[in-house]
């Protein structure tokens, strides 16, 4: 897991990267400060992360009430890969996948 935690006010993007026991890489939050929003960091960071993955698709999740970020994933090529409830009361978690390798 690699981990860069500023404290959410501060104008620092933060990344948690999480490679699952399942032996596929995860991102479990990626976080751009309030202020840096809209400019197309998120997306940015999620491209740099693809290209360290450690597994040929790489996969990472949202609550299903987060628009902006699902919006995000399904623009840079992610699919719905299942749902996880009971995290989040009355609000699941969609998991996304993106394959990395043809035919994979
Ligand atoms: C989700 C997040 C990572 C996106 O990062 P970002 O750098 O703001 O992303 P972008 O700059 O690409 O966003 C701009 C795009 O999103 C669209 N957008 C903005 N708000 C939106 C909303 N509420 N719903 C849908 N789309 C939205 C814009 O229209 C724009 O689209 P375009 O590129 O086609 O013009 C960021 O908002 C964030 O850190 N949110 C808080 C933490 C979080 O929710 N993380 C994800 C869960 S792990």
């Amino acid at each position: 897991m690699v981990r860069s935690n500023p404290p959410p006010h501060a104008s620092k993007p933060l990344i948690i990267f999480w490679k699952t026991p399942y032996g596929r890489s995860f991102l479990e939050l990626v976080y751009v400060a309030a202020d840096r929003r809209g400019q197309g960091l998120g997306p940015q960071l999620m491209r740099f992360l693809e290209t360290r993955s450690r597994s040929a698709d790489f996969f990472t999740s949202t609550n299903e009430s987060n628009r902006h970020m699902r919006y995000v994933l399904e623009k840079l090529g992610y699919e719905c890969s299942g749902v996880i409830h009971n995290l989040d009361p009355g609000d699941a978690e969609l998991v996304y996948v993106k394959h990395l390798v043809a035919g994979y």
